[in-house]
């Protein structure tokens, strides 16, 4: 039988191509989405009067159609910088103490849902299967099923989904949960999200957990499964061979002269630990008093969600622990911290992990975090860099031959770092090769057949397969 076309809503569409990626969605999906073909819907990233009763923007790259629409400023305003990044995001962090919850976000967030399941049934029939990505479109696929769509409905979140007893404490939950269960197979990133989710449905939504990872709520029966996201190995170790990449690696070793280079590259968000990870530097100078001037740490943030008042904090504490750490340490030849907050090019970006003797990501919370499998996959096997992972990214469940950490505990982060400063080859070779294996065979080309597989499967009882 022909092969179903492949419908993918997400907030942010594109790009396909390498460059201007910000974060995980785009890095997975537009891989995905070049292998398979398709349509790729969203939102334009523009505002216009007009909004979401735009006239969409249609661009074909290969075998892939961008549609998008624009949004009111009022429309992000409540929909994108209110609800979901004000209040889902901090609250699927963890981060109950961050997040603001008011009606009227929350009422532009489902007007919004609803108008993008409006416009998308223009592009839409049935015999598409339409995948909906991210905590940006809990209400879409309910919105779909109200305008009649009958075909299959997948939803994959890339963020994890926090306990029931935290997420219980956003007003208007169980609608929100609920809305879930209008998708007929629902991804996570982790065992751990999942459970998370099917728990709620248990114990707020009176439903009930099924074999073969079914949950049940009232006589809406969907599946719930755990499907980690990956990244395209192969083309990311190309990068990390290529010119531009041995330049900024040129670069950054000139730049740091004797000194071992350590690094992070984060998004400068609150969930990423950067904070944390600086204090574990800090004390490394402290607890480590003979590593003074023979490391440097190369923090890459690009900014943001700039207009959101957390992360306008966050830059400000950022900005003024480095100055600290600056000033405390520094010597006339020698600073213990580097920042950046302009992005780099992919290309760039992998030369750095190349050359860096350290990368550091410790997120207090993270769906997955692919900067620790891009990490993996730029090393080059002669001489191999020491991966720091959080205990709490997804990536940890992966990726255990890093070394673990729990960003909270600074003493633990320093020990960390200075093992993987005085790691022997043999030992960093190890435990990159286990690492690299996995990179390497789930891949996001992976990812996305394993989810649409299960798409194509799922309400089918078993053996009842085509
Ligand atoms: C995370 C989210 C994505 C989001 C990205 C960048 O990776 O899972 O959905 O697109 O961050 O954030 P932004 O708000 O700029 O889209």
């Amino acid at each position: 039988s022909k092969e179903a076309r492949l419908v993918v809503v997400s907030n942010r569409v594109g790009p396909l191509s390498d460059e201007g990626k910000a974060g995980g969605l785009a890095v997975g999906l537009a891989d995905a989405l070049r292998r398979r073909g398709g349509l790729w819907f969203g939102w334009s990233g523009e505002t216009s009067e007009a909004g979401t009763d735009s006239q969409a923007k249609t661009e074909t790259e290969g075998e892939v159609k961008l549609v998008t629409i624009d949004m009111t400023e009022d429309q992000v305003a409540g929909f994108y910088l209110g609800y979901a990044n004000r209040s889902l995001w901090p609250l699927l962090h963890y981060r109950l103490d961050l997040a603001r919850f008011e009606r009227e976000t929350d009422r532009t967030y489902r007007a919004v849902n609803r108008e993008f399941a409006r416009r998308l049934m223009e592009f839409v029939s049935e015999d598409d299967l339409v995948w909906v990505h991210d905590y940006h479109f809990f209400y879409l696929g309910e919105e779909l099923r109200r305008l009649g769509f009958k075909g299959r409905l997948g939803f994959f979140l890339h963020i994890p989904f926090s306990p029931p007893e935290m997420l219980a404490a956003l007003p208007g939950a169980n609608d929100l949960v609920g809305a879930m269960l209008a998708y007929d197979l629902v991804g996570f990133q982790t065992m751990t999200d999942r459970r998370n989710f099917a728990n709620y449905c248990k114990h707020e939504l009176h439903g009930q957990k099924q074999p073969n990872d079914r949950v049940r709520v009232g006589d809406r029966v969907i599946e719930a499964k755990v499907f980690p996201i990956g990244i395209d190995a192969e083309s990311f170790a190309e990068f990390a061979a290529s010119e531009e990449a041995e330049e900024h690696a040129a670069m950054l070793r000139s730049n740091v002269g004797r000194s071992l280079p350590i690094v992070g590259v984060d998004r400068l968000d609150y969930s990423k630990g950067i904070i944390e990870r600086l204090l574990g530097f800090e004390r490394l100078l402290e607890n480590y008093p003979e590593r003074v001037g023979t490391v440097q740490f190369l923090q890459v943030a690009p900014l943001s969600r700039s207009e959101v008042e957390e992360y306008v904090d966050l830059r400000g504490e950022f900005e003024g622990l480095v100055g600290r750490i600056n000033g405390r340490f520094a010597a006339l030849d020698w600073t213990p911290v580097h920042i950046m907050t302009t992005g780099l090019t992919r290309r760039a970006l992998a030369g750095i992990y190349r050359a860096a003797r350290v990368c550091m990501v410790t997120p207090l919370r993270d769906g997955m975090n692919l900067v620790a499998k891009e990490f993996v996959a730029a090393q080059d096997e002669a001489d191999p860099g020491v991966l720091i992972l959080s205990r709490f990214a997804g990536a940890r469940s992966e990726l255990g031959e890093a070394l673990i950490v729990n960003p909270f505990a600074t003493d633990e982060m320093a020990a960390a770092l200075e093992r993987a400063l005085t790691m022997p080859l043999e030992e960093r070779q190890r435990r990159w090769r286990a690492m690299r294996d996995k990179v390497f065979a789930n891949t996001a080309a992976e990812w996305c057949r394993k989810f649409i597989e299960a798409l194509e499967d799922a309400g089918r009882e078993d053996g009842d397969r085509p």
